[in-house]
């Protein structure tokens, strides 16, 4: 079963003359749901920072990965993944579901071209559901609200927040948005999170200029922040193993990828 409360007409807000987000990181990743602006501009960045296609890749193997220990480990069956990107090989229902049929799921972004691509996302088993909400991150209350109509807060809940609360500027108001959404958990939720940093030890100093670049010639705009910064998202949070650390490496084989520039994290509320 699935469901989707979107409002019509996604694709008459697609802006093609400029580079968007979830177009260059699904350039990046390798995707053909890209237009000739976000290749160029996607190009420049790499220019830049090499690394970046490294980092849009580790950052969905870690999507893999933690919504299968949520899944499998943990036996979490209600997820909900805002800023879910476009559609790729393993998204979130498919490897939850794979796992438990009878997992629920809640996409939510704001992008028009996430909007045209829902189909995608909302393709359930029979025994779970997937519903997608268009909104924004700023409000966070909306989405807490329109996903309780699929989700049950009383049971425990995976938010996924990947690659997100870098597109909300105001360091403060991505705190708050994150004590909201983990306040309207019950104990035995999570939140899987990652983000982009400019911390030396992760090699993230060397992005500053992209991110400026970005910031000039794509929309919508994006910062990065200290380890500290990221770490206060898991505020009253128990943090799993093995804690804050680049998400390449979070729960990875041991011959896993190269540090990115990018923190993964995964905690439990008690
Ligand atoms: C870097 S991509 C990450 C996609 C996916 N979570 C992943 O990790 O591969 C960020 C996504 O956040 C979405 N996004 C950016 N700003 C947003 C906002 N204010 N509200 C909702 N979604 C937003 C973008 O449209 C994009 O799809």
């Amino acid at each position: 079963m699935s469901e989707s409360h979107t409002p019509a007409g996604g694709s008459a807000r697609l802006n093609t003359g400029v580079a968007h987000n979830a177009r260059v990181w699904n350039y990046w990743i390798g995707g053909k749901d890209n237009y000739e602006v976000d290749q160029r501009v996607g190009e420049h960045v790499a220019g830049m920072f090499p690394i970046i296609r490294e980092i849009a890749r580790a950052d969905r193997w870690f999507l893999g990965r933690s919504v299968r220990f949520l899944a499998g480990e943990q036996g979490v069956r209600q997820f909900l993944d805002i800023g879910t990107g476009l559609p790729t090989v393993e998204n979130t229902h498919e490897i939850a579901q794979d796992i438990a049929p009878d997992s629920r799921i809640v996409y939510v972004d704001n992008d028009p071209i996430v909007l045209v691509h829902a189909r995608t996302l909302l393709t359930s088993t029979p025994e779970g559901v997937t519903d997608y909400i268009d909104a924004d991150v700023h409000d966070p209350d909306a989405i807490l609200e329109r996903a309780s109509q699929t989700l049950d807060f009383d049971k425990p809940v995976a938010v996924m927040m990947l690659g997100i609360l870098n597109f909300v500027l105001d360091a403060e108001e991505a705190q708050d948005i994150a004590r909201r959404v983990v306040a309207a958990l019950p104990s035995g939720s999570y939140l899987a999170l990652t983000h982009p940093t400019f911390d030396a030890d992760l090699g993230g100093e060397g992005q500053v200029p992209a991110m400026k670049f970005w910031n000039e010639n794509a929309t919508p705009p994006i910062t990065a922040r200290s380890r500290e910064d990221i770490a206060a998202y898991f505020n009253g949070l128990e943090l799993l193993d093995p804690g804050l650390v680049s998400c390449s490496q979070w729960r990875a084989e041991p011959d896993s990828p190269v540090v990115v520039p990018q923190f993964g994290a995964v905690a439990v509320k008690r």
